[in-house]
């Protein structure tokens, strides 16, 4: 056992209403004791237990590591042209993804594996991202597909099989049979690898009677539920989210005031996750967090890193364009890309900064969390902790 004492802290997010001011926990001159992997106490630096070795934050401010919900990082080459095209006045569609396949079909396991963790996760790490999500949905044949959540879970716990990203090319003129292998023999071989099922219910992609036989069959086969919905349009997306208990619905976009009413009623269950990094990069229109939050629902946000529509693995970035952007406060923004993206994945152990939970922390350089919104663009993130361990 050992522990450490990081003291002198200017303010420190726990996201623990228990513990500290408001929703965020607020304390400020605070110490954290780290024992182990585990956060041990935290409090006033003043009266803070002894520990084996003293860490100094200069005033600087402690919150709980980020917690991306929403990524796509096991893809091979990108999408530069596209942008280009897009930033030319073209519009985004799902077809790009079909780029993307070929290309991820095309690298080798190796290729793959260092393209997820020597370059994204290494990113998002330094920019204080502690736990991610990610999804296969760039192989769509069962093979690759696997191979795909088999790379992506010895990197992290939390992985969702997207075998219905979009009808693979080899199904063009069948889409039924490609949804039967999705719900079958594609299904069967991802499972082992997965927590989470997804499907892309999208114009373009999936209908609503496609993806609810998608998203059933992945509960039946031990996954839950995560929905790509209602981001390019409206549509079912949501009310499918809800009335099958999704732990979240992702983009939420373009919704109908039914839409957020369901959200709102499912606050407890199904979370919705902005992802701004995607209406940035398809110059669309922006979520309304404002809205989904004075309805009552529960809001993360996560950056959707991939290729195609939001190549960005920067937390920060997020949390700023959704305070300029989409109505949301600094705090509200920061509490959804901690606390927020821990309650779309269904875990309390992190997301918090309280007895018992893991001692994933970001040390930025400034006196406060906001911060990150008021200072955009700037690298604030000058220490992080994974599991207790030193990692950026
Ligand atoms: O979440 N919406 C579907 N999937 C991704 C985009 C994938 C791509 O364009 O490569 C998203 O935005
Ligand atoms: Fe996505």
């Amino acid at each position: 056992m050992s522990t450490t004492a990081i003291g002198n802290i200017g303010s420190l997010v726990t996201n623990d209403p228990e513990s500290g001011e408001g929703p965020l926990g607020l304390i400020e001159n605070a110490a954290v004791v780290v024992e182990d992997d585990r956060i041990a106490w935290v409090g006033p630096t003043a009266q803070a237990p002894p520990a084996d070795t003293a860490f100094d934050a200069q005033g600087r401010a402690l919150i709980p590591g980020f917690v991306d919900s929403h990524s796509h990082l096991v893809f091979a080459g990108d999408r530069t042209a596209e942008f280009n095209a897009r930033m030319s006045g073209r519009s985004y569609s799902a077809g790009g993804i079909r780029t993307t396949v070929a290309a991820t079909r095309a690298a080798s396991d190796a290729e793959l594996e260092a393209n997820l963790v020597a370059r994204h996760l290494d990113e998002a790490r330094r920019q204080g991202t502690t736990t991610f999500e990610t999804k296969s949905g760039y192989g769509l044949t069962v093979a690759d597909e696997a191979r795909a959540l088999r790379i992506a879970a010895a990197h992290t716990e939390e992985v969702t099989y997207l075998g219905a990203h979009i009808v693979s090319p080899d199904y063009a003129e069948d889409p039924a049979g490609y949804v039967d292998l999705v719900t079958g023999e594609m299904l069967a071989a991802c499972a082992p690898y997965a927590r989470w099922v997804d499907v892309f219910c999208e114009k373009g992609a999936f209908d609503g009677d496609q993806a609810r036989a998608i998203l059933t069959a992945g509960a039946a086969a031990g996954l839950i539920p995560r929905v790509h919905a209602n981001q390019l349009s409206y549509g079912p997306g949501v009310q499918l989210a809800v009335e099958l208990g999704a732990a979240s619905a992702d983009h939420c976009t373009h919704l109908t005031d039914a839409d957020v009413d369901a959200l709102a009623q499912a606050a407890d269950t199904t979370v919705a996750t902005l992802l701004p990094g995607a209406e940035f990069s398809t110059r669309a229109q922006w979520p309304d967090a404002r809205r989904l939050l004075d309805a009552g629902a529960t809001v993360a946000l996560s950056t959707d890193c991939n290729p195609g529509s939001s190549y960005t693995s920067s937390m920060p970035f997020c949390i700023a364009l959704a305070v300029r952007d989409m109505g949301m406060t600094p705090d509200e923004a920061v509490w959804a890309a901690t606390a927020g993206g821990a309650r779309a994945l269904r875990r309390t152990d992190i997301g918090v900064l309280a007895p018992g939970a893991r001692a994933d922390l970001a040390l930025l350089d400034a006196p406060s969390h906001v911060h990150l919104a008021y200072r955009p663009g700037v690298p604030l993130v000058s220490a992080v902790w994974q599991r207790g361990v030193r990692a950026a």
